[in-house]
């Protein structure tokens, strides 16, 4: 086991971005029925173009984050602790805006983000 953490802190990291993209064979919904993958390349394409993918915010396809919907993929983004459900690719522009600013210029850990929301 190695631990990479400064390494990472020094490379730039701010964010996490988790795209659940999780498919199962049931009657429950699942974000891979709902556009999950479409979801998670929106994402990659909104960073891409600030020039911040895997540099400072780094992406992950998951499983379930228990946020199961028909209408829509579940978002997280760590370590802000923010999370959406019911994301479509044409939202992800407005979410992305929304969380690290037009120009992901808003990167890193929010002020209100680092406090568990049951000590607010
Ligand atoms: S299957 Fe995506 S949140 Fe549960």
């Amino acid at each position: 086991m190695r631990r990479r953490t400064d390494e990472v802190r020094e490379e730039g990291f701010t964010d996490h971005v988790l795209v659940c993209t999780n498919d199962r064979d049931a009657e429950y919904a699942c974000c891979a029925d709902v556009g999950g993958r479409e979801v998670l390349d929106a994402v990659k394409s909104w960073l891409r173009e600030r020039d911040v993918f895997w540099s400072h915010v780094y992406v992950a396809e998951t499983t379930c984050l228990g946020l199961c919907s028909e209408d829509g993929t579940a978002i997280a983004i760590q370590p802000r602790n923010e999370w959406y459900s019911d994301v479509t690719p044409d939202e992800v522009p407005a979410l992305l805006d929304g969380e690290f600013g037009p120009a992901a210029d808003r990167l890193g850990v929010s002020p209100t983000a680092s406090v568990p929301s049951r000590q607010r």
